[in-house]
């Protein structure tokens, strides 16, 4: 067995300043706002595990079907030596994609890379056990800032699951892929998970759900600001919403202030007020459709190679290839 290596891109030091700036920043805009990322901590990522097993979240079933069926001929057509995984989680589908690359001999090393440290450990704790000849070689990073200082390799895949492309707003998403072509080689690829376009009320009772997980989920960042920041947050007191913007063809997740709040950030030395009914968007999730996805790996200069499917037309896996 290899041992695992862990780089720190972003350090303890570095996410709190990037915590105070956007918290600073999204709490003192209308209306309010906060960037998603900060939803995983330890708990969060527990959370969103618990999402990806409810029966109304169709994303992560329906992309580990088409993994099942395709993840053999994106291991053949790929031949790349290492994976490079951003957003990795639990790695949990990605053991597809590692199965599949080992079937076909090409893979040396695995890069999961995720700014929830926690979850990045217990991933690789257990990767270590399940895959000893691989070499892992985990990152703790923010995919929006530290592509640069991703390990370089002979030929690398970057896998980007889970439609997590799709928490990005479109100038972020359009300079996350300029950022990524940048680092990559002409003839890497990347693998890029989409959620599609689909009917409203399927699309919203996956992010509103029975059981109130992606309530808990959404209600989790003000949990982190409360400790991080030394805020106040009443959080029993903000509700969950998910509705689907049409013209934006995207989920947005917002919390509701129940009533009139004043919360205090000490450690901001922030006094925020919430009107009554008064929403902060959390998160966009947004949905598309292949031509937009087509359009926007070509706009940073990617060229795509395959795309498959589900039955449904409810997510696509594209492999597409730095030019
Ligand atoms: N890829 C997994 C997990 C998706 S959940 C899957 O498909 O199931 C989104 C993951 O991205 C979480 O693990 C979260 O910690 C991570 N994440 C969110 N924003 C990030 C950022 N800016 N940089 C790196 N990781 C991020
Ligand atoms: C990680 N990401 C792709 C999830 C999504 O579906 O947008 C996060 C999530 N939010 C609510 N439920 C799941």
């Amino acid at each position: 067995m290899s041992p695992a290596l862990l780089d720190i891109h972003l350090t303890d030091g570095d996410a709190d300043a990037a915590l105070r700036a956007d918290v600073r920043a999204g709490l003192t805009t209308i209306p309010k706002q906060l960037p998603p990322k900060w939803f995983y901590d330890a708990r969060g990522s527990e959370l969103f595990e618990l999402i990806t097993e409810l029966p109304e979240y169709y994303p992560t079933r329906t992309e580990r079907a088409l993994l099942e069926r395709s993840a053999d001929a994106i291991a053949i057509t790929s031949g790349a030596d290492t994976i490079v995984e951003l957003g990795s989680g639990s790695s949990a589908k990605t053991r597809l994609l590692l199965d599949a690359f080992g079937r076909a001999g090409s893979l040396r090393r695995y890069v999961p890379q995720d700014v929830s440290e926690a979850a990045l450990r217990s991933a690789m704790d257990a990767l270590s056990v399940e895959y000893p000849d691989l070499e892992l070689h985990g990152v703790v990073g923010d995919f929006t800032s530290h592509l640069h200082r991703l390990p370089r390799g002979k030929h690398r895949m970057v896998a980007f699951l889970g439609g997590t492309i799709g928490n990005l707003l479109p100038a972020e998403r359009a300079e996350f892929l300029d950022r990524l072509r940048a680092v990559l080689q002409p003839g890497e690829q990347l693998l890029l998970g989409t959620g599609l376009v689909i009917d409203e009320e399927t699309l919203v009772r996956a992010y509103d759900d029975s059981a109130g997980v992606t309530a808990e989920f959404n209600r989790n960042v003000l949990r982190v600001l409360n400790r991080e920041l030394r805020a106040d947050f009443p959080v029993e007191e903000f509700t969950h919403r998910a509705l689907w913007d049409a013209e934006n063809e995207w989920i947005e997740m917002r919390l509701v202030a129940q009533r009139a709040i004043t919360v205090t950030l000490a450690e901001l030395g922030l006094e925020v007020r919430f009107a009554a009914g008064e929403e902060m968007r959390t998160e966009v999730s947004a949905k598309f459709r292949a031509p937009g996805v087509r359009a926007m790996l070509e706009e940073a200069g990617f060229t795509v190679t395959r795309t498959w499917t589900d039955p449904d037309d409810r997510f696509a896996l594209t492999l597409a290839t730095a030019t």
